[in-house]
């Protein structure tokens, strides 16, 4: 049986409320967003990136935006450091979580642009959404949606960035396509995301707490790159590959990676 078949057993529709699996990340980012527990990676127990200075943001990006949005932060990657976001721009950020990008997606598109943050996980979007208010800003919006079905029309979005998400999501060529759909033609998608350098042992794999610590439902750097082709992305460009640390004799060591890229829906 292969990986695929094996995994998509866990789940038994795209439905938060019929998932199991989708249910129990949903209950761990509740938890993250009322800080009553830390994601991924803060306490040893999930995968993150391992950066020199030991953040993802800078000084000058962290001044911008309110600390329980960076306290919920759980990203793997800096979107917004690499994406090209222009003034008007509508940015649309897949698991916006406590809505650290998005905020500073927000400065990037100005007063004409604006920025949609989608997440499943309603304490998620509450924390963005006062985040938001706390802020100030109006280009702004949270909404509830699942990221395998975007509620957004056809060719309405210039950019998508997503950080650390995809590889929660069981039906990851669903997430492509979707995001595809929805990009204008010659629009960007700007990806941080946890991916597989090694197999995985099935204990792993099939565990749901390893699956919300973003390690569980990752999969081979190959094989999301080729889903992301056969969405019909071009252009696909790696920006960054950084080793996740991984706490002392953990079975993943080695294993999993921290991937930033680019990619272009062919205009
Ligand atoms: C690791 S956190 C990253 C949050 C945010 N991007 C950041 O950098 O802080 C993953 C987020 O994705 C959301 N999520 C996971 N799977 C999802 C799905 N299938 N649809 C929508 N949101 C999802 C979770 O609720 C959580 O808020």
């Amino acid at each position: 049986m292969t990986n695929r078949v094996r995994r998509l057993d866990l789940f038994d529709g795209h439905t938060a409320g019929e998932d199991p699996l989708r249910r129990s990340i949903q209950k761990h980012y509740t938890e993250v967003a009322r800080r009553e527990k830390a994601c991924c990676g803060e306490d040893g127990s999930g995968a993150s990136a391992e950066t020199p200075s030991g953040r993802l943001y800078t000084d000058d990006q962290l001044k911008l935006v309110p600390s329980d949005s960076v306290a919920a932060s759980a990203g793997c990657g800096n979107p917004t450091a690499f994406a090209e976001i222009r003034p008007g721009d509508t940015v649309v950020d897949l698991g916006s979580g406590g809505g650290i990008d998005c905020f500073l997606a927000a400065r990037a598109v100005g007063p004409t642009g604006n920025v949609i943050g989608m997440d499943m996980t309603a304490a998620m979007v509450e924390l963005a959404r006062k985040n938001a208010v706390k802020l100030g800003l109006e280009n702004v919006a949270f909404r509830l949606a699942q990221i395998e079905t975007i509620p957004l029309p056809a060719e309405s979005v210039d950019v998508i960035m997503s950080n650390c998400v995809i590889n929660l999501s069981s039906h990851k060529e669903a997430v492509f396509t979707d995001a595809f759909r929805v990009l204008k033609p010659g629009g960007k998608i700007f990806i941080s995301d946890m991916v597989l350098i090694g197999d995985l042992p099935k204990e792993v794999a099939e565990d749901p707490v390893m699956w919300s610590c973003c390690v569980g439902g990752a999969i081979r750097k190959e094989r999301y790159l080729e889903m992301v082709r056969a969405a019909g992305f071009a252009e696909i460009t790696t920006i960054s590959e950084t080793p996740s640390p991984a706490p002392d004799g953990a079975a993943w060591a080695g294993k999993v990676l921290s991937l930033s890229f680019r990619a272009t829906r062919p205009a």
